[in-house]
């Protein structure tokens, strides 16, 4: 289904602009592990007013990703792997413990710097598309790469085009996202989470409203991103999925229960 290879190499792509601090001073705290989690705990307050205490939905959660790795997240519903997922972004901050994604402290990092750095270096992926209604594929998918700047002069344009190309997306690139079906909705949202060539994936039950076929389809672009150098964590609840990742972590009631390479 990827027709082109789109990624150079993507550890050295933005390296002179990274903030807040340069990968040379972090190499020793991750190596070659683009995500470490450490001691993670992630304790939700109850409504104000309430009375209730707050409600621990991760229990110091040790996790390594090395680059390279597909990791298929697998757990019950509300055993915490949304909220997992959001420590590693740093859409959502820890209580306590360490996260080091790419060679960042997201836990000592503010609000601000957070951002950037998302917007470079990694590319999320919901279950919900998230495309904006009101712009077309193509505006969707050069939306990141206008915001960042990291390719200017109407390279955008070109770029967002042939990640479309490579979703085989491209002759729907001017229209509207509510004019295609939802599997074709969320490669665009694949390529949209690619623009700025990201080295890590993480991805919530991306094919978590998509019928199986389209989720397979979904899953070889992952497999082919694999492939091409990209690390990706992904929650699944399909099991026929996360049999074929290159990990399984599993977790209950916030605390990973197991790890489980696959089978060479
Ligand atoms: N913002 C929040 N406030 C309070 N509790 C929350 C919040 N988000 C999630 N939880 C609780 O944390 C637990 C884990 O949720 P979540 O990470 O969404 O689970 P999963 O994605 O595995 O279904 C659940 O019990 C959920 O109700
Ligand atoms: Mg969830």
């Amino acid at each position: 289904m990827l027709r082109k290879r789109l990624f150079s190499d993507t550890t050295a792509a933005v390296s002179s602009e990274r903030s807040p601090t340069s990968r040379s001073s972090t190499a020793d705290q991750t190596g070659d592990v683009l995500i470490r989690l450490r001691g993670v705990v992630k304790r939700y307050q109850a409504a104000a007013g309430s009375g209730a205490p707050p409600f621990t939905a991760l229990h110091g959660i040790d996790l390594d990703v090395q680059r390279g790795e597909f990791v298929a997240v697998i757990g019950k519903s509300g055993a915490g792997k949304t909220t997992l997922i959001n420590m590693i972004t740093g859409v959502d901050h820890v209580s306590e413990g360490e996260v080091w994604v790419d060679g960042q402290p997201l836990h000592r990092m503010s609000e601000n710097q957070l951002c950037q750095w998302r917007g470079r270096r990694l590319g999320i992926i919901y279950q919900s598309f998230y495309l904006m209604p009101s712009l077309t594929l193509l505006q969707n998918v050069m939306l990141p790469m206008d915001l960042c700047g990291l390719y200017r002069n109407g390279s955008s344009e070109k770029r967002a085009m042939e990640l479309l190309d490579m979703v085989e997306l491209a002759e729907h690139a001017h229209k509207l996202p509510n004019a295609i079906s939802g599997g074709q909705q969320q490669r665009v949202a694949i390529a949209r989470a690619l623009a700025n060539d990201p080295p890590i994936i993480v991805a919530d039950e991306p094919t978590g409203r998509l019928d199986s076929n389209t989720a397979e389809a979904i899953f070889q672009i992952f497999t082919r991103l694999v492939d091409e150098g990209k690390t990706i964590l992904m929650v699944t609840h399909d099991r026929s999925i996360a049999s074929r990742v290159s990990r399984t972590v599993r977790i209950a009631d916030g605390r990973i229960i197991s790890s489980t390479d696959a089978e060479a």
